[in-house]
C-alpha cells in the first residue's frame, strides 16, 4: 500500500486539502510515472469506490469496473447494469490502447421497421419507454472482461462496493430526488415500488436500498458474465422483458459479447489523441474536426472568428456521421477516406470566412429536425493509477432512468438505447440526431453512439476526458480538448462555457457566457442562428497528469454533483 501525503477531494466549487502538501521533485524521472493516483466521477460514492479499490492495491482497471458499478447502483438515471458503454483504456507497461466496446445489441427478433408508424415514421415512444427500447446489456460482460483482463483484484473484489452501496443504501441528493418527480409517469411498477413507495416520491435524503440489485450484482461477482447473462438473472429479465411487452429470448443473453476494438488515434499539433472507434461516433467526428482546424490553420486566438471556424468543423461532420456512421460490424464505413488529412482540407476548404454555410447546402440534404435534448443521463469518468495507466469510460442507459422499466426481482432498469438508432430515415432521435441505413436496425446489430471516452497527450501533459450529453458529447470532448492546447487547467476545461452544432438543426446552441454580446452580434451577422439555452449542459469528468511538472489534477463539472479526488504518493 502506497503510504498517502495528501488526499485532495475537489468537489465542484471549493477544493479540500487534507494533510501534508507533498514536495516532489520534478526530474524528468520521477515524472514518468504520476505522483499518484486520481479518480473523476459523476457522483462521491462513486469516486469514492474507485479510490477505495486503488488504496487496496487494485489498478485503474479494477478501479474503472468499481467506478462503473457504483455509478449504477447511486445513478440509476444514468448508467447502469442494464446498459452499456465504452471503456477506452491505456496499458502505461506497454502502452497498449484499447477499446472495450460494451455496447448494447438489438435482440435477434429486432427489425428496421419495429418502430415504424404505417406511413413509415418513427413512433418515439416505442424506442424510448417500456422493455421494447432495450438492447441487450453491455455493461455486465465489459466489466467481467476488464476485471479478468487487465486488473489486479478480480471481479468480486472490484464489485464489493456497488454491492455494498446497494445492500447497504446510500441518501438520495436532490438531483437523484428530482429526477425520480421528472420521469416517475415513465416508470413501470417494480420502478414504482422502489421510486415511489406507497405512492410517494422518495424524497432527499432517504435511504435508498436495492435489495435485489444487491443480489443480482452479487450473482455477477460469483460467477462473472454468466451470473448475468443465463441463469436466474437471465431468467428473471427475460420474464420480466416480455410480460412488459419487450423481445428479448434467452439466447439474446447468451450470445452477447463484449468486444475489443482498436481505438483511433489523430495528431494535431504537437498531440496524440486516442479516441473511440465505431460504433461511436466519437473518433470519427474528433479527427474530421480536428483534421478542418489544421487545415484551417486555428489556433484559437481570433475570437469569434476562431469559434465560427470551429462551428462550420462541427456541422461537416456531423453531416457525415448522419450520412456514414453505425456499427462497423455491418456496414462498410469509408474510414479510411473520413480519418484522411486529405479529406479534412476538402471539408475546410469549403467552409467560408466570417459566413455561416447553411447546412441544407451539404449533401445528403435533410429536413429541420428537432434541438438536442438537454440530457441529465449517462455518465462518464476518467481514472489514471500511479504506473500511469489510464481508463475513459462514458456508459449510458440512455435516457433519464432508461427505458423507465425496472425488471421484477432484479433491481436493473432496462435500457432504451434502441432509439439511437435511425428508426427511420424521415425522422430524428431524442437527440435530434438524424440518420441513413447505416444506423439501421438489425438484430445483434450496435447503435451508433456519440459517447466519446478520449486520452490527449502532448507538451501539456496527459488528459483524461469524457462526458455524457446525448449528441452534444461530441463537441464538448472537442472544446475541451482545445482548451487544453491552448494552455487551460483541469478545473477550467470542465468548467468552460459550451456551445454545439450538429448539422440539423441548422442552428447553434450555447451556454450562456459561451459567446459575449459582440460574439452573438458577429455570428448572427454571418448568418447563424443562435439558440440560447436557459441551462447548461453536460457532466464533464477529466484527469490531468503533467509530467514535465510531476502534477496529478483532477476535476468534475461543477454543473452537477460528482467530485474528483487525487491521492499523492510519498516520493
Ligand atoms: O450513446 C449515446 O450516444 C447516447 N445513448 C448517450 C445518451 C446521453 O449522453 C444522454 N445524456 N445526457
Amino acid at each position: 500500500m502506497d503510504s498517502l501525503l495528501k488526499t485532495r477531494i475537489a468537489t465542484p466549487g471549493r477544493m479540500l486539502a487534507i494533510g501534508l502538501v507533498a514536495v516532489l521533485s520534478f526530474s524528468a524521472e520521477a515524472g514518468s510515472r504520476p505522483p499518484g493516483y486520481a479518480v473523476a466521477s459523476a457522483h462521491p460514492l462513486a469516486t469514492d469506490a474507485g479510490i477505495e479499490i486503488l488504496q487496496q492495491g487494485g489498478n485503474a482497471f479494477d478501479a474503472a469496473v468499481a467506478v462503473s458499478a457504483a455509478l449504477g447502483v447511486v445513478e440509476p438515471y444514468s448508467s447502469g447494469i442494464g446498459g452499456g458503454g465504452f471503456w477506452l483504456l491505456h496499458r502505461q507497461r506497454d502502452r497498449f490502447e484499447t477499446m472495450v466496446d460494451g455496447r448494447e445489441t438489438a435482440p435477434q427478433a429486432a427489425s428496421r421497421e419495429m418502430y415504424q408508424d404505417a406511413q413509415g415514421h418513427a413512433i418515439a415512444d416505442l424506442s424510448q419507454n417500456g422493455p421494447i427500447a432495450g438492447g441487450i446489456p453491455g455493461t455486465p460482460a465489459a466489466l467481467d472482461h476488464i476485471a479478468s483482463t487487465y486488473g489486479k483484484l478480480g471481479l468480486a473484489r472490484d464489485l464489493a462496493p456497488a454491492i455494498r452501496l446497494a445492500r447497504e443504501g446510500f441518501p438520495l441528493d436532490a438531483r437523484f430526488a428530482k429526477f425520480i418527480v421528472m420521469e416517475s409517469k415513465r416508470f413501470s411498477p417494480a420502478a414504482q415500488a422502489l421510486l415511489l413507495p406507497g405512492g410517494k416520491p422518495l424524497t432527499e435524503g432517504a435511504v435508498l436500498i436495492q435489495p435485489d440489485l444487491a443480489e443480482t450484482l452479487q450473482r455477477l461477482a460469483d460467477h462473472g458474465r454468466d451470473g448475468f447473462y443465463t441463469g436466474a438473472t437471465a431468467q428473471q429479465l427475460v420474464n420480466g422483458v416480455r410480460a412488459g411487452g419487450g423481445i428479448w429470448t434467452l439466447q439474446d443473453l447468451a450470445g452477447y459479447k463484449a468486444l475489443e476494438r482498436k481505438p483511433i488515434v489523430i495528431h494535431f499539433q504537437n498531440y496524440r489523441i486516442v479516441t473511440v472507434p465505431p460504433p461511436s461516433a466519437g473518433g470519427v467526428g474528433i479527427a474530421e474536426m480536428l483534421d478542418q482546424l489544421t487545415a484551417l490553420h486555428w489556433t484559437g486566438a481570433n475570437g469569434v472568428h476562431s469559434q465560427q471556424q470551429v462551428i462550420e468543423a462541427m456541422r461537416r461532420a456531423y453531416r457525415d456521421r448522419a450520412a456514414y456512421l453505425g456499427d462497423p460490424d455491418y456496414v462498410e464505413i469509408p474510414l479510411k477516406r473520413l480519418l484522411s488529412p486529405a479529406y479534412g482540407r476538402e471539408m475546410a476548404a469549403t467552409i467560408q470566412p466570417d459566413h455561416a454555410t447553411p447546412s441544407a447546402d451539404l449533401p445528403p440534404p435533410g429536413q429541420p429536425k428537432r434541438p438536442a435534448k438537454e440530457g441529465v443521463d449517462t455518465t462518464h469518468y476518467s481514472i489514471i493509477d500511479s504506473d500511469g495507466n489510464r481508463v475513459a469510460a462514458t456508459v449510458t442507459v440512455n435516457l433519464v432512468f432508461a427505458s423507465g422499466f425496472l425488471a421484477p426481482g432484479t433491481g436493473v432498469f432496462i435500457n432504451d438505447e434502441m432509439d439511437d438508432f435511425a428508426a427511420s430515415t424521415t425522422d430524428s432521435n431524442a437527440f435530434g440526431l438524424i440518420g441513413s441505413s447505416a444506423n439501421a436496425i438489425a438484430p445483434g446489430k450496435r447503435p451508433l453512439s456519440t459517447m466519446t471516452p478520449t486520452f490527449v497527450e502532448g507538451p501539456k501533459g496527459v488528459l483524461v476526458i469524457g462526458t455524457p450529453g446525448g449528441s452534444r458529447i461530441l463537441t464538448m470532448v472537442l472544446l475541451g480538448m482545445l482548451d487544453f492546447f491552448r494552455g487551460a487547467d483541469v478545473q477550467t476545461i470542465v468548467a468552460a462555457p459550451r456551445y454545439h452544432m450538429q448539422y440539423l438543426p441548422d442552428q447553434v446552441q450555447f451556454e450562456k457566457g459561451a459567446f459575449d454580446a459582440d460574439a452573438q452580434a458577429a455570428l448572427t451577422r454571418m448568418g447563424y442562428k443562435l439558440d440560447a439555452l436557459s441551462s447548461p449542459y453536460g457532466n464533464m469528468q477529466a484527469v490531468l497528469w503533467r509530467p514535465a511538472q510531476n502534477t496529478l489534477d483532477a476535476a468534475a463539472d461543477p454543473r452537477a454533483v460528482g467530485t474528483a479526488r487525487v491521492v499523492l504518493k510519498k516520493p
